[in-house]
């Protein structure tokens, strides 16, 4: 580590491993409740509302970490202002600390979720940001601050290098998109109309062109390849990021009252969404051939893997249901969800992962660390995950079958369900939560601990 401020990554990577471990535990909480709907005080609508939001604050809260380290480290600089990333950090704990505890509290008592001044108190109830408007002016506040910093260490410096301004762009398009789900509208299309600018533009817009900036940044910082190569490659899957994953949001628009033009616009673009995602993958293997001094073989190794699953959940998993003539079958099943958990974890969870075990050493001073537990953290997620999402797969064929070929109606199938689905998914979800308790644990002892006999020289490897 060069610089005293690429410090505060280490809070927000705290933050954002525990609120990790939480979305893990109200995770298994939910899959039980589907074999015993009443075992928990709290109901599924709540627990489900925690596990997708906790989700979704981590990782915003992993990449806002990364970019700490990023940023000071590309711009050659300290950060602009150490104390203000530190008040945009407890800012934010204590926003999220409070959205949470207005959740539970709403669980307990439905009617405490009170419309004040044309919004709602507790919960918006707009599925993945259902913080309450409160909340969304905080978040918004605490997104500027930290655009700010960030942008005013570049421009101080004057080094504007590709992979800080990609990152940057990305971060910037990022909060743009949290306006669309800010405003209300009585009608129900125009509601999820601008609700999915802010969940797809997400997930296939801006963090696809951040996950492209720090894979840039990644396989630079641990093998020794040159920067104008791996920025060259940032820029083609940006592009095709931007040119397939816009207009892709069509396949949103199918079935929810929106025009008819969707089905050809989101059906094309959303099909060739997996290729930027393919050469992401083709990036990370070809620089992992022809440069083989590695520092960091564990790092690698994660983001490596975060580029492949990336694919495989976001491009293959979406990909199946994408096409209009499939999606009118398979549309809001456990197909979807199968996708939605797969997508989420090889693209980001993988991503922020990486990211941690890239700069966290270089944080601690521990270049060399035991890395044992980080893959054996990985390979407990990963297969378990894996599990998960063949499970939820046949579970949503079994669906859309009864539902949509049998025309069964969606409580009956749900009361007849085999329930060895479910019993499968807490099973695997048991195994997920080990791999994340090992990572949690992996994150605070990460060289705080003896090293066994490491290697104190780059090693060359064919990982
Ligand atoms: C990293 C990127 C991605 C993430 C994190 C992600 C996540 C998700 C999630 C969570 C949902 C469910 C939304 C809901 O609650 O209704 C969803 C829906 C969907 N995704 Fe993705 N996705 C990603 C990329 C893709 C890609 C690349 C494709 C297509 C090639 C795709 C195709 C779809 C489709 C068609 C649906 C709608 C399913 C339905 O009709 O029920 N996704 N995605
Ligand atoms: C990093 C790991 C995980 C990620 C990224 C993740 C992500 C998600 C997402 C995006 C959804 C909403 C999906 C949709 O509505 O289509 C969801 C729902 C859910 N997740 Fe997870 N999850 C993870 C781990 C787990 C684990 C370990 C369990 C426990 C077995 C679990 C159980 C559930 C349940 C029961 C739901 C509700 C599904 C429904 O409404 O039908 N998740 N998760
Ligand atoms: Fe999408």
């Amino acid at each position: 580590m060069r610089y005293e401020s690429q410090k505060i990554a280490q809070n927000f990577y705290t933050f954002a491993v525990l609120l990790f471990l939480v979305q893990v535990l109200v995770g298994i909480i939910a899959a039980l409740q589907f074999i015993w709907p009443d075992f928990f005080p709290l109901k599924f609508n709540i627990i489900r509302d925690l596990h997708i939001n906790a989700l979704v604050v981590w990782l915003l809260m992993g990449l806002m970490g990364a970019t700490y380290y990023v940023v000071p480290e590309e711009s050659q600089s300290e950060l602009w202002s150490i104390p203000l990333a530190k008040f945009q950090f407890w800012a934010t704990v204590v926003a999220v600390t409070a959205v949470v505890l207005g959740y539970i509290w709403m669980g307990f008592d439905p009617q405490a979720n009170k419309f004040i001044a044309g919004t709602l108190l507790l919960n918006e109830g707009r599925e993945y940001i259902e913080a309450p408007r409160w909340a969304d002016w905080l978040i918004a506040l605490s997104v500027i601050l930290f655009l700010l910093n960030n942008f005013m260490t570049m421009y101080k410096s004057k080094r504007w290098t590709g992979i800080q301004g990609t990152l940057l762009g990305g971060l910037t398009f990022l909060a743009l998109m949290y306006l669309p789900g800010m405003f209300y509208s009585k009608s129900m299309v125009k509601d999820q109309y601008w609700w999915w600018w802010v969940i797809h533009l997400w997930v296939e817009g801006a963090w696809e062109v951040i996950a492209g900036a720090l894979l840039a940044f990644m396989l630079m910082k641990v093998t020794n390849v040159e920067r104008h190569v791996v920025e060259r490659w940032m820029y083609i899957e940006v592009a095709l990021v931007l040119f397939t994953g816009i207009l892709g949001t069509g396949h949103h628009y199918y079935w929810i009252g929106t025009p008819r033009y969707w089905l050809w616009v989101g059906g094309i673009f959303s099909a060739l969404e997996p290729i930027p995602l393919l050469v992401m993958v083709w990036d990370a293997f070809r620089t992992t051939r022809t440069h083989r001094v590695v520092s960091n073989r564990l790092g690698l190794f994660y983001a490596t893997s975060h580029a492949i699953f990336n694919f495989v959940g976001a491009g293959l998993w979406g990909v199946i249901h994408t096409l209009p003539q499939v999606n009118k079958w398979t549309h809001g099943t456990q197909i979807t969800t199968a996708h939605g958990h797969l997508a989420f974890y090889g693209a980001y969870v993988l991503l922020v992962m990486s990211m941690i075990y890239i700069t966290l050493p270089l944080i601690r001073g521990a270049e060399n660390f035991n890395t044992s537990r980080g893959y054996r953290s990985f390979w407990w997620m990963t297969i378990s995950m894996i599990f998960i999402v063949l499970t939820l797969t046949g579970a949503g064929m079994v669906q859309t079958y009864m539902e949509r070929l049998v025309g069964l109606d969606y409580v009956t199938v749900k009361a007849n369900y085999n329930l060895w689905f479910w019993i499968f998914r807490a099973i695997f979800g048991l195994g997920f939560l080990y791999g994340v308790t090992l990572f949690v644990i992996d994150f605070f002892k990460l060289g705080r601990e003896p090293v066994e006999a490491v290697a104190t020289e780059p090693s060359e490897t064919t990982v």
